[in-house]
């Protein structure tokens, strides 16, 4: 597993001209609001708040670059699938993960976190047809694990890796508070970095 001495917020960058320059790989993460992307980045990165955890407003279409040390690069994509932005607000946020998608060499790929409990969302979906168009490789991390128990497990892990259309066993289960899957996600994340 990675270990990992200086970890920073580089930027909270609002357009694509204040992108970090970088030869760093980067693994986006995307997830609706409160899902627990933070989280993930905290418990990934073995910090207690290095991204912000809590209520945070989020309706601000921001790219959160993280440099973990100089390994990587996290880029986290805080506060998507509010039910209530405009249009415009939509259309931004499209063209803003179309930029990135299109034009960011740097990427490796996609770590999509979804909550155990529930059906991926309308912008899970999206955020899966952007990735597929641009043949990103994705992860998709069911965290909040720790909240359903065994019975409910294989039934709604099932669910989602249906909705999105993966193969079987392909989900990661990860927990917050258990740590779960960390060393999973890790391995996943490596083989993204390497290209295997
Ligand atoms: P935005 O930045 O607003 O998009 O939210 P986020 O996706 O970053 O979620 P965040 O990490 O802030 O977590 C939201 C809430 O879920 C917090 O109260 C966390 O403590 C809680 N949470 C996150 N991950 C887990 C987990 O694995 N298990 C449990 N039980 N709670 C979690
Ligand atoms: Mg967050």
């Amino acid at each position: 597993m990675r270990q990992f001495q200086e970890c920073t917020l580089v930027i909270s960058a609002a357009s694509k001209e204040q992108w970090p320059e970088s030869d760093l790989p980067e693994i986006v993460l995307s997830g609706r609001s409160n899902v627990g992307k933070s989280s993930f980045i905290n418990t990934m990165t073995n910090r207690k708040k290095l991204a912000y955890v809590g209520n945070t407003p989020g309706k601000t279409r921001l790219l959160n670059f993280f440099n973990l040390d100089g390994q990587l690069m996290f880029v986290d994509v805080p506060g998507y699938g509010y039910a209530n932005i405009s249009q415009k607000q939509l259309i931004q946020f499209g063209e803003m993960m179309e930029d990135y998608f299109s034009g960011r060499t740097q990427k490796k790929g996609l770590v999509m976190i979804v909550d155990a409990r529930h059906r991926p969302s309308e912008d899970d979906l999206v955020m899966m047809e952007y990735a597929r168009y641009y043949h990103i490789p994705v992860i998709v991390i069911a965290t909040k694990i720790d909240k359903i128990n065994n019975s409910q497990r294989m039934k709604n892990l099932t669910a989602i890796q249906v909705d999105l259309k993966l193969g079987e066993n392909s989900i990661i289960p990860f927990s917050a508070e258990t740590k779960e899957g960390l060393a999973e996600a890790w391995q996943a994340i490596d083989a993204l970095i390497e290209g295997r």
